[in-house]
């Protein structure tokens, strides 16, 4: 065989290989590879909501765009997709309330609840509402997850 021909097998070989995987991944299902959260905000509200959220330490408890203080093991809630579930205003009236486990009953230590935000200034308070109701999560997201917790919590198969 010339060198020529075995660069073209060689070529034809590759492609070939390339073209299963692409299909493997293809079987694997298109929504595993796509990231299922999102924002709407505008790059204003969320240059400002993420400065105000690092600022009072959410992020010591609660995971967004994945990021956590790794040293911490609080089982809080993950922001992301949270504007899927709750709504601006139940986000400000939350944040608000001097008393969060009022509104939402908590399962843990003291030391790891929901601390209450009511002190911090409202146009914060209000950014930081708008900018959580922005994080969202795709459908089929929400269903694969809320099927999980169902059939986890229940033993019994989630109904269509
Ligand atoms: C000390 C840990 C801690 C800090 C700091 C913290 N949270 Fe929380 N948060 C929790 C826990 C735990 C819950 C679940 C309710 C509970 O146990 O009190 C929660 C609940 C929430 C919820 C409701 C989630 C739902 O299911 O609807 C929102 C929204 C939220 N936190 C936003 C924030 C924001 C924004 C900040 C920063 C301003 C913040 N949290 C700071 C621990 C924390």
């Amino acid at each position: 065989m010339r060198r020529g021909e075995k660069a073209i097998l060689a070529l034809i070989g590759a492609v070939i290989v390339a073209g299963v995987i692409h299909s493997m991944l293809h079987v694997v299902g298109k929504h595993d590879r796509d990231i299922p959260f999102y924002t709407t905000a505008t790059h204003d509200v969320s240059v400002k909501g993420m400065e105000i959220y690092n600022k009072n330490g959410c992020s010591v408890c609660h995971s967004l765009w994945t990021m956590k203080d790794i040293l911490e093991t609080v089982p809080a809630p993950m922001m992301d997709g949270i504007g899927s579930i709750r709504s601006e205003t139940w986000l400000y009236d939350y944040l608000s309330s001097p008393n969060p486990q009022a509104v939402l009953p908590t399962r843990l230590k003291e030391k790891w609840k929901m601390p209450s935000y009511a002190s911090m200034p409202e146009g914060d308070r209000h950014i930081l509402a708008q900018y959580l109701a922005s994080l969202k999560v795709k459908d089929w997201y929400l269903e694969q997850t809320k099927k999980l917790e169902y059939e986890k919590l229940t033993g019994k198969v989630y109904p269509k």
